[in-house]
């Protein structure tokens, strides 16, 4: 019989009023590389924590390799290798020590732990560091590390929680291409980040989560399908609708179309031109208040109250000017 390496069914989970997770439901297969994306505060994180049994669910049901895990956690976390989203490795053990405690974890022992601690040291390029000590190491290199220490028991299942975060772009390019790898030699791998362009390079499925909820999911080729030839911007308006000229927003260079309904504006604009700053500024300069602005490549507006941009360059360097931009105006923003 054929059995998902994850099942997830009806998952929530609250931190006082804050729903983290709300009643989402997944299936990961055997063999896929999955791609949990969000912005930060999406869930991805207390998901996780589910997953690997860290956290404990409010409501819903997981399964790992058809096992219950509220009934058989301790039989499923010996398939399953973590790299946490804070580094946790010990700075005053050394690489070889790191990966050998953690492996031991697992039940490995004696000459098999150490070969296969060496082996995972060798596979995330730091057999030559063995003996040293990673306090003083890079971020790239502690973040290898963490993934060393998850990978020597040999896991099913890799959860990698945002392993490339504030990490120079070598580092970065090795962990992509070492997930890719661990994919290839038999690991399934569940990979989060808020980074489009990671998730498209190695990703085969993709959930994309906000606000608590799955708001698409797909294989690549059935997300771009639901991404339109255009950008699309929501700007959920507060105050001073009145103010707004259709007629001067479509002024703005790429701009194609401006809707607005129910107190949200929506303008669509050609994929082709960066304008997101300029959008952003109409609405600063001519004192309209918004309560947030959303702008995605997709179909669906995602939940109130966000901002998620795609992250693969389609808005060009306006991501970072937006990102200030709505800053400096006081607008609550939970993209980074
Ligand atoms: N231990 C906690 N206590 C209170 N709130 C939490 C805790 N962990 C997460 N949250 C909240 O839950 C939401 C989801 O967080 P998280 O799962 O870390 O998201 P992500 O990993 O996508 O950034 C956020 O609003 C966060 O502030
Ligand atoms: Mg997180």
């Amino acid at each position: 019989m054929f059995v998902s390496i994850v099942r997830i069914s009806q998952l929530t989970k609250k931190y006082g009023d804050v729903i983290a997770v709300d009643n989402i439901s997944l299936e990961i297969q055997e063999g896929e590389i999955f791609g949990l994306l969000g912005p930060n505060g999406a869930g991805k994180t207390t998901t996780i924590n589910m997953i690997t049994g860290l956290v404990s669910m409010d409501r819903g049901d997981i399964w790992i390799l058809g096992k219950e895990i509220k009934r058989s956690a301790q039989e499923v976390k010996r398939n399953i290798g973590v790299v946490p989203q804070d580094i946790a490795i010990y700075e005053d053990l050394t690489c070889l020590e790191n990966v050998m405690f953690f492996a031991s974890l697992y039940g490995l022992r004696g000459a098999e732990l150490k070969k296969r601690a060496e082996e995972a040291l060798e596979f995330t390029g730091l057999l030559d560091r063995a003996k040293s000590f990673p306090r003083d190491f890079s971020g790239g290199m502690k973040r290898r590390l963490n993934i060393a220490c998850a990978i020597a028991h040999r896991p099913k299942l890799i959860i990698m929680d945002e392993p490339t975060i504030g990490i120079d772009t070598q580092s970065r390019s090795h962990i992509l291409q070492s997930v890719k790898l661990l994919n290839e030699m038999g690991s399934t791998i569940i990979y989060t980040s808020h980074y489009m362009e990671e998730v498209e390079e190695i990703c085969t499925r993709v959930a994309i989560m906000d606000h608590g909820k799955i708001i698409a999911e797909g294989t690549q080729d059935e997300l771009k399908s639901i991404v339109t030839d255009k950008n699309s911007v929501w700007i959920s308006v507060s105050g001073g609708m009145d103010k707004i000229s259709q007629s001067k927003l479509k002024e703005i260079n790429g701009v194609l179309s401006v809707e607005i309904d129910d107190g949200t504006v929506k303008i669509s604009t050609s994929k082709d031109v960066s304008n997101l700053h300029k959008i952003i500024l109409y609405f600063v300069e001519n004192d309209i208040f918004y309560a947030s602005a959303v702008g995605i490549g997709c179909n669906t507006a995602p939940a109130k109250g966000s901002f998620f941009c795609r992250c693969d360059g389609e808005f060009g360097g306006d991501i970072g000017l937006c990102c200030r931009l709505l800053c400096h105006s006081g607008i609550p923003l939970r993209y980074s």
